[in-house]
């Protein structure tokens, strides 16, 4: 009902002349969309009746460098024009601007449509695509509402509907401190699964469990790295710069997730779910694994130890020392269900889920393509199995904790937003210093790369609902 009075005072010539005005005095759009130069259509499948009458099928913006130098209701001649064409239904565009929405994670979600263009594109310039959303006026503010309408009162008890649920949720975030006055309890069992109902060996983390307890069992310890150590010598000095730069991020990423996962284990134990814990008891196991294993290679190859902290620029930085401990220590004080699902998205989704699992491409294309290095191949391979099944787990807490707390989708969801950007940019930065990058690798390649495998894991969370 409430979609339905505000759907006609959308996208008309009035709340378009609106929306051109408003991006032409918007400054964080200058500022966000100064590279951005691409022509975009917003179309509408299907279009509605009042578009169709007059043969348009959307809205065009010319955006060039911050500059709006036309936004118009668009046709079959703008598709032509625009290098990006962006389709959904009414309800959808609505909904987009109404709640401010990151397009590109609509895109991710299913929710909109790339008819044409680049994900990467348009994910490289995602903040400058949400900041002009930002500046599309609410129907309200247009001023086609009258006042003593009914429907006006309608439409203030949705909107004070809807602030309601956001300060609702505000409160259901506040970090569950602890008291310091509080006496310390001494944690008592009530009884035990093992002697009670038993394991549920059905589960999908023991499940996991049993696949740890054949897959997980390699020793980076007996790992041969004579064969790499010759081969290392007769590599160039570029060659060596970029597999040292892929292998600082991977020795201090590994131990970063050695070092934050205890807390959420301590988390899922006091809640007693034996299960995931016994499954978790593998996982951190065979991070420490990784740890030792990338150590290794580095003693058993390079004669001189490099400066590796030179090669942990400002996102990645951003990324591992500080929004990953952030994320995970904020358990010990607060374990509520959005405390996990932020932890679980920062650390399998973002940093195993779409990084880590970049990074084995490029180790693949680099190493496999060109027959080198045959022990860290060895490692990876072995590595990258054990990963899969902390991705595993990692995407069942998270439809575990969804469903039982369905409230929190979208503040999980803005939380992956801002991790997402964080890892583009870390893709960003690892380029950045080469002009030409050995071994052929490409940036916009590998861009595209880790947004596909952030999409294929959003594919698989019950996010579709909201
Ligand atoms: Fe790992
Ligand atoms: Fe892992």
């Amino acid at each position: 009902m409430e979609m339905e009075l505000n759907k006609t005072d959308y996208f008309t010539e009035e709340w378009i002349a609106k929306w051109r005005s408003s991006i032409r005095k918007s400054d964080d759009y200058k500022k966000r969309a100064r590279e951005w130069n691409a022509p975009i259509l917003l179309k509408f499948d299907p279009v509605p009746e009042q578009l169709k009458e007059k043969g348009k099928n959307g809205i065009f913006l010319d955006l060039q460098y911050g500059e709006c130098h036309a936004l118009h209701l668009g046709d079959q001649n703008d598709e032509v024009k625009s290098d990006i064409i962006l389709t959904a239904d009414e309800e959808t565009w609505i909904r987009l601007i109404k709640e401010k929405k990151d397009p590109t994670m609509m895109i991710m979600k299913g929710k909109l449509k790339l008819e044409k263009g680049s994900l990467v594109l348009l994910s490289t310039h995602r903040a400058a695509a949400k900041s002009l959303l930002e500046t599309a006026p609410l129907a309200e503010t247009v001023g086609l509402l009258k006042p003593r309408d009914v429907e006006v009162n309608e439409q203030t008890s949705f909107w004070k509907m809807v602030k309601n649920r956001v300060s609702q949720n505000a409160k259901k975030e506040t970090p569950v401190s602890i008291s310091k006055n509080t006496t310390p309890v001494t944690r008592q069992h009530r009884g035990f699964v093992s002697t009670g109902k038993g394991l549920d060996f059905d589960s999908f983390p023991m499940q996991l469990f049993q696949k740890a307890k054949i897959y997980g069992i390699w020793n980076p310890a007996t790992i041969d790295f004579t064969e790499d150590k010759k081969q290392w010598e007769g590599l160039s000095d570029e060659e060596k710069e970029i597999l040292i730069h892929l292998s600082a991020l991977f020795m201090a990423g590994e131990e970063a997730v050695t070092l934050d996962l205890l807390p959420l284990i301590m988390t899922l134990a006091k809640e007693g779910r034996i299960e995931e814990e016994i499954f978790l008891t593998s996982f951190l196991w065979e991070e420490a694994k990784h740890t030792e294993f990338f150590s290794r290679f580095i003693n058993g190859v390079l004669s001189e130890k490099p400066d590796f902290e030179r090669f942990h620029k400002h996102f990645y930085r951003i990324l591992f020392y500080e929004k990953l401990p952030r994320d995970l220590s904020r358990l010990e004080q607060d374990s509520s269900p959005l405390a996990q699902l932020k932890a679980s998205g920062t650390y399998n989704m973002i940093v195993e889920g779409t990084l880590a699992e970049t990074g084995y491409a490029a180790y693949y294309k680099m190493l496999e393509e060109n027959d080198l290095l045959p022990g860290l191949r060895e490692g990876i391979t072995k590595l990258k199995q054990d990963e899969s099944r902390h991705i595993a787990f990692g995407l069942y807490l998270i439809n575990r904790l969804l469903v039982e707390n369905p409230e929190y989708k979208t503040d999980f969801e803005n939380h992956l937003e801002e991790l997402l950007n964080d890892a583009t940019n870390v893709i960003h930065e690892i380029f950045e210093p080469y002009d030409i990058v050995p071994f052929g690798l490409d940036k916009e390649w590998f861009l595209d790369y880790a947004i596909k495998q952030f999409q294929h894991r959003m594919n698989k969370l019950n996010l579709n609902q909201s």
